[in-house]
């Protein structure tokens, strides 16, 4: 039943996209760890109705997982992953093996600005090095692109956007809205790892950052109590352990000393093997005169 198009290495996947350019057809790429969701689905929709050809990219990355994190059992079903491409009209997928990826991976550490060393970055140490050297080789790979990545992983795409700033990559990251089940939780390959009580607490987390939001819109300005605000709302289940609660600006990631206009609320937290994030829009509401 599948049929959508497979490259296992660079020079097929390169092959297919300069025939694209040549009939001056525009290329979306969604790079991703597989075990495709709604989630993925929906970055892979934006692509196939704002560019020609795209692409999806299924490669765990074993540079960034920490060492006591699960690179060894990140859950994998690649038929499924296949369908779903197949389904969403994508024309090729990149399923590079290790070795394929390797001459393109820097060795070197590679720059990177101060968003690396907090909050994700200051729990998994390697991740976002990790996390950039790969999207660096996948970028170079794949070549002038739209990248779409989602929100879910905020810092993530603040860090690949000055990425591509400061390595002068031919690539336009775009962003794209968080998917999330009908009680809040955000979709996420690494939700298989709750069981059903874990579930069912989970949803604190969007609510806590809802109640954050819908604080800030009605006039709160203290980051503190704003944090305080969310922790206690994600307090309330027994079975959540947070990792972190924070407020940031948007573009910079930089805290502010008080909420003026946007601000992005994040979370991190434990459920028992399950490590969830999540982050959600804040805005004063602006009063017309
Ligand atoms: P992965 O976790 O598979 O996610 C791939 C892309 O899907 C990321 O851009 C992520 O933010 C997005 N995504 C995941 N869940 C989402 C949701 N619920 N709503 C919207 N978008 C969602 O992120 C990675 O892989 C890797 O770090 C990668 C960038 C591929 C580098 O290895």
């Amino acid at each position: 039943m599948t049929s959508v198009q497979v490259a296992e290495t660079v020079k097929e996947l390169q092959l297919y996209l300069e025939k694209a350019r040549i009939s001056n057809l525009t290329i979306g790429f969604v790079p991703t760890m597989g075990f495709l969701h709604e989630g993925h689905a929906s970055l892979i929709n934006t692509s196939t109705k704002q560019r020609d050809v795209t692409v999806v990219s299924i490669y765990v990355n074993p540079l960034q997982f920490d060492p006591d994190e699960d690179f060894d059992k990140y859950p994998k079903d690649i038929s499924s992953d296949l369908d779903l491409c197949n389904e969403h009209g994508v024309d090729i997928v990149f399923m590079p093996s290790e070795e394929e990826m390797k001459p393109f991976l820097s060795e070197e550490s590679l720059k990177l600005r101060g968003i690396v060393k907090i909050f994700e970055g200051e729990s998994r140490p390697v991740h976002f090095q990790g996390v950039a050297t790969v999207v660096k080789a996948l970028f170079e790979i794949v070549g002038s692109s739209y990248a779409f990545f989602g929100e879910k992983d905020f810092q993530q795409l603040v860090l690949v956007k000055q990425l591509v700033d400061d390595y002068l990559l031919p690539v336009q990251v775009i962003g794209c809205p968080i998917i999330r089940e009908n009680d809040g939780l955000a979709k996420s390959s690494r939700n298989v790892y709750l069981d059903s009580a874990e579930r069912e607490q989970s949803a604190v987390i969007y609510q806590s950052l809802k109640a954050g939001a819908e604080a800030i819109s009605k006039g709160e300005t203290s980051i503190k109590n704003i944090e305080q605000l969310i922790k206690k709302t994600v307090e309330t289940s027994p079975l959540a352990n947070i990792d972190y609660v924070a407020v940031v600006d948007p573009l910079t990631f930089e805290i502010p000393n008080s909420i003026k206009n946007e601000v992005r609320l994040l979370v991190a937290c434990n459920f028992g093997q399950a490590r969830l994030i999540d982050n959600i829009l804040a805005q004063r509401e602006v009063v017309s005169s």
